[in-house]
């Protein structure tokens, strides 16, 4: 707008200037031409023109170099396919380091024998003690006096018990010698019956042998044991004072095998 006020402004002076006339014989220097003016700014861009028609191939996909160079846009990925077969085992790497120390186990359990006990001595075991009291023996457990075999020494003489130091199976008897009736039984702790053994001396003038025993397992600390009891002796039987023996055995037949 402001140019084009500009413009009105010299052409009005334009039309003053022309208004003053020279004479014919009026005669002058050319003055200077003016200094060339600076260049105007560019113009505005042009409109965007029409996009034009797609090529059209008349006769089969034509030349392959020129399709290439046509690259149409990138189209949209296809569906995931079927998975593939299995790849082939990979080798074995190398090994891994060493791992912490595990935690301290419990403490052993002490079984007992020493470095002085044999294997031979500890697998053995075996007594035969008897009793040479002539009195009657008493309705309990039966003591004794002497000592003919107790190694290791198994037997409580003081007692009168048979504690079980290896557990396995062990062969018990007894023999008793009297001129009256006699009841005796093996008795174990372990076992729920006692193995009761009579015989009856009616004459009681001549000696009379009783025997007993059984093979019986035992566990460690099991025991065994005799006892008198009574049944149908007399009284005048238990009153007897005469020569009695009673001699009672027993040693291991074979440890258990564990
Ligand atoms: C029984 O045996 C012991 C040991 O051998 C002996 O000291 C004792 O005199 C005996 N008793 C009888 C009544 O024979
Ligand atoms: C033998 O038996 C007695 C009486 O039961 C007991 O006091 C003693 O400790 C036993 N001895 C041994 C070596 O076990």
């Amino acid at each position: 707008m402001a140019g084009f006020i500009g413009l009105v402004v010299l052409v009005g002076v334009a039309g003053f200037l022309s208004a003053v006339r020279c004479n014919p014989g009026c005669k002058g220097t050319d003055g200077h031409p003016g200094e060339a003016g600076s260049p105007g700014r560019d113009g505005l861009s042009g409109m965007k023109g029409e996009k034009g028609a797609p090529a059209v191939s008349v006769d089969g996909p034509g030349d392959q170099p020129v399709l290439l160079r046509l690259k149409g846009d990138r189209g949209s990925p296809g569906v995931v396919g079927p998975m593939g077969p299995k790849g082939f085992r990979g080798h074995v790497g190398a090994s891994g380091l060493p791992g912490e120390p595990g935690p301290l186990g419990q403490h052993g359990r002490n079984i007992g024998a020493g470095q002085s006990v044999s294997q031979q001595e500890a697998q053995f075991s075996s007594f035969s003690v008897i009793r040479n009291d002539s009195t009657y023996p008493p309705f309990k457990k039966i003591s004794f006096q002497s000592v003919v075999v107790n190694n290791p020494g198994d037997f409580n003489m003081t007692g009168g018990t048979f504690v079980c130091r290896i557990p396995g199976v062990y062969y018990f008897t007894f023999h008793s010698v009297a001129k009256v009736s006699m009841c005796l039984s093996l008795v174990a702790d372990s076992a729920d019956d006692k193995l009761t053994f009579c015989d009856y001396n009616s004459n009681r003038i001549y000696e009379h042998m009783l025997s007993g025993g059984a093979v019986l397992k035992l566990a460690a600390n099991n025991k065994v044991w005799l006892e008198s009891f009574q049944d149908e002796q007399s009284a005048s039987d238990k009153q007897d004072i005469r020569e009695k023996y009673i001699i009672f055995n027993g040693f291991l037949l074979f440890s258990n095998p564990e």
